[in-house]
């Protein structure tokens, strides 16, 4: 079973696995390098990470027009159901389930996650998905951490990291997070969305492949998409 991972700008991925469509923290309006307009977007799963507005971002539209089910932590999901959206699903940090499109767990993220109203978003979280035989995470917005080291343990085909600095980790802790996370193949992200965060992803890739022998690096730019075998 072939998973197909598109990127569409920041830190906004739609994994296409098995017949199902799971778009994570897609902010679309208002992003500058978004190969998407929200409307056109199709889901049947949402995942976000956080609170923060350039995460959630048209997830509730989406949500409303589609009928996708979201998944996020219990107090974003809380928010979620307040603007209408009935089909959510809360988990925590540790806690993960088993879904009809594979499982989902939540990580630890050292981030902040208020929401766009001012609505307390909880803590922040990373993203574990098994599905199929394919492991990938999404680091979510998130400085370093050592506990990366477990998250590696459950032996990623793929990682999506931020790399952008200012808001979360750099180039240089990015590179740390895969000596710890081990991935088969790394995505970076969260990057040249605005002036703020602009890197130079290409020269990271040489780096990353550097630092970690056979590390697959895959730059993808907005609307391209890897496909894991
Ligand atoms: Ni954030
Ligand atoms: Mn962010």
């Amino acid at each position: 079973m072939a998973v197909r991972v598109t990127w569409y700008g920041h830190a906004a991925f739609l994994i296409e696995s098995d017949g199902k469509r799971i778009l994570i923290d897609p902010f679309l309006s208002g992003n500058p390098v978004a190969p998407v307009k929200a409307e056109e977007v199709q889901a049947d799963v949402i995942l976000i990470t956080h609170g923060h507005a350039d995460h959630v971002g048209d997830a509730v539209d989406i949500a409303r027009r589609t009928g996708a089910l979201v998944i996020s932590n219990y107090e974003i999901a809380s928010w979620f159901q307040s603007k209408g959206v009935q089909n959510v699903h809360p988990l925590h940090i540790g806690g993960g389930r088993d879904f009809d499109f594979g499982r989902v767990k939540l990580t630890p993220a050292l981030h902040g996650s208020v929401l766009p109203d001012g609505a307390y978003g909880g803590n922040p979280a990373g993203l574990l998905l098994y599905l199929g035989k394919h492991r990938i995470y999404h680091a979510g917005d998130t400085g370093l951490f050592g506990d990366m080291k477990l998250i590696g343990a459950e032996k990623l085909d793929l990682a999506l990291l931020p790399i952008g600095d200012n808001f979360t980790m750099g180039p240089e802790d990015a590179l740390q997070a895969v000596r710890l996370l081990k991935p088969k193949a790394v995505i970076p992200m969260h990057y040249n969305t605005w002036d703020l965060i602009r890197q130079d992803p290409h020269a990271w890739a040489r780096r990353a492949r550097a630092a970690v022998k056979g590390l697959k690096v895959i730059v993808l730019e907005p609307g391209s998409s890897f496909e894991l075998k």
